[in-house]
C-alpha cells in the first residue's frame, strides 16, 4: 500500500498501555468488548439508514461510531468499529451480516478446491478502515486508547466452513480432523488476512490491537495446539515489531489459557475463570483483561456495585499472584439490550475505586 506509516501516538499518557506494559496507570483502565453498538440510541439513530458491511467500510461512519461510547462512557479506550469478517468481506469472499445472527457466508468453504480459490487480502481493499483510524486519532485525546482488531483464523474459518454462526462446529471439526493439509492451507491463508487487516490499522496508527479467537473454546487443549497454535503463533509474531500492546481473547477458553496468553502481551478472561485463577494457569509477564459478566449490568446499581467491588478485588489478587496489569472489561460483549447508563455507571465506579 502506498501510505507512508502514521506517526505513533504518544502513549506515556493512556492508562491501557500502562496497564498492558506493568507501568502505573494514572487510573485503573476499563472499556467494554462491542461498546460500540445497539446498547446506543445514537448508533441505533445512525445505523436506520446504513447496512451494517455498508458502514464498516464508510470512513466517516466508522470514526463517528467509533467516537460515541467514548463520549458517553469516559472510557479509557476506543475500539474501532468494524467486524471480523470485514476484511474477508473486503477480499472479494461473497457474505453478509445478518441482524441478529451475524455473518452468513454465501458459498461456505469445504474443500481443497473451495480453499485454493480463497482470495488474498489487498490493503488497499480496507482503504476506508485506514483513513478511519486516521481521522479517530485526530480527535481522540492522548490518554485514550484506540484498539485495532482482527478475527483469529480459527473463529473466522468456522464462519467460512459452517455458513454462518454454529453451536457444534461439526463442519468444521470434520474438515480439521479429515482433512488436516486442506485445514492447515486454510488456516494459514486465514492467518494471511488476519495479518494484512492488523498491519493495516497498526500503520495507521492504533494503540493497542485484539485478536478474537471467540470461538476457540469449542477446542481441546491438544487440538488447539494441533490445529490452531501454529498460526496463532504467526499472526502474533508479525505484529510484534510494532511494540503495541497485543491482546488476546476467547470465549470459554478457561482450559486454552496458558496456550492463548503465550504469543501475547495481554490476556482476555470470560467471566467463568476468576482472574486470579487464570494468572496461576499462565506463565510469563502478562497483563489481565476482563471479566464482568455481560448480564450483570441488568441487574440493577446494588449488584453492579457489588460486583464491581468484587471484580477490583479479584483483580488485586491478580496482580499479587504475578500479573503486570488490569485492564477492566466484561467477560465477553455488551448485549444489545444494555441499558448504556449502566455503563456509564460502571465507568464512573471503576475509576473512583
Ligand atoms: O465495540 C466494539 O466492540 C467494536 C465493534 C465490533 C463488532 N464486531 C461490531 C458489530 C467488534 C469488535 C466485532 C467483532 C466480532 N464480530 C466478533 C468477535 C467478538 C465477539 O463477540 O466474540 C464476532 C464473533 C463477530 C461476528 C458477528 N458480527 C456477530 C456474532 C454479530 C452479532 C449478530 C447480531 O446481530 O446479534 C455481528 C454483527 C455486529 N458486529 C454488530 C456490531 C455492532 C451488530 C450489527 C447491528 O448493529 O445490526
Amino acid at each position: 500500500m502506498s501510505h507512508l506509516p502514521r506517526t505513533r501516538r504518544s502513549h506515556t499518557r493512556m492508562p491501557l498501555v500502562a496497564a498492558a506494559r506493568g507501568e502505573s496507570p494514572s487510573r485503573r483502565p476499563v472499556w467494554f468488548m462491542r461498546q460500540a453498538g445497539r446498547s446506543l440510541p445514537e448508533y441505533r439513530a445512525l445505523r436506520a439508514d446504513h447496512g451494517m458491511l455498508e458502514s464498516c467500510f464508510d470512513a466517516d461512519l466508522v470514526c463517528e461510531i467509533t467516537l460515541q461510547p467514548v463520549r458517553r462512557h469516559d472510557v479509557d479506550a476506543a475500539i474501532l468499529f468494524s467486524d471480523i469478517v470485514v476484511p474477508l468481506k473486503a477480499a472479494g469472499i461473497g457474505l453478509d451480516i445478518v441482524a441478529g445472527t451475524g455473518p452468513v457466508i454465501e458459498s461456505p468453504v469445504r474443500t481443497a478446491g473451495d480453499v485454493d480459490a480463497l482470495p488474498r487480502l489487498d490493503p488497499a481493499a480496507v482503504g476506508a478502515v485506514s483513513r478511519a483510524v486516521a481521522q479517530i486519532l485526530d480527535q481522540l485525546d492522548d490518554t485514550t486508547a484506540l484498539i485495532g482488531f482482527a478475527g483469529a483464523p480459527f473463529t473466522l474459518a468456522s464462519y467460512l466452513i459452517e455458513g454462518g454462526p454454529s453451536r457444534n462446529y461439526v463442519q468444521t471439526k470434520a474438515l480439521m480432523r479429515g482433512d488436516p493439509d486442506t485445514w492447515h492451507v486454510l488456516m494459514a491463508r486465514l492467518a494471511d488476512i488476519t495479518i494484512t487487516f492488523l498491519q493495516v490499522q497498526l500503520d495507521a496508527g492504533v494503540d493497542a490491537v485484539q485478536v478474537f479467537d471467540s470461538w476457540a473454546g469449542a477446542l481441546s487443549v491438544a487440538d488447539y495446539r494441533t490445529y490452531v497454535a501454529p498460526h496463532i503463533g504467526r499472526v502474533f509474531a508479525e505484529i510484534a515489531g510494532y511494540g503495541v500492546p497485543r491482546i488476546h481473547f476467547g470465549v470459554g477458553t478457561g482450559e486454552l489459557l496458558a496456550d492463548m496468553a503465550a504469543p501475547a502481551d495481554v490476556i482476555g478472561v470470560d467471566w467463568r475463570v476468576p482472574l486470579e485463577e487464570a494468572v496461576r494457569r499462565i506463565s510469563g509477564p502478562k497483563a489481565v483483561q476482563g471479566n464482568l459478566d455481560p448480564t450483570v449490568l441488568f441487574a440493577g446499581p446494588t449488584v453492579l456495585e457489588r460486583e464491581i467491588r468484587s471484580l477490583l478485588a479479584d483483580g488485586q489478587r491478580a496482580l499479587a499472584a504475578g500479573a503486570i496489569g488490569h485492564i477492566v472489561n466484561l467477560g465477553h460483549g455488551v448485549l444489545p439490550d444494555t441499558d448504556p447508563d449502566a455503563l456509564t455507571r460502571a465507568v464512573e465506579l471503576i475509576h473512583s475505586l
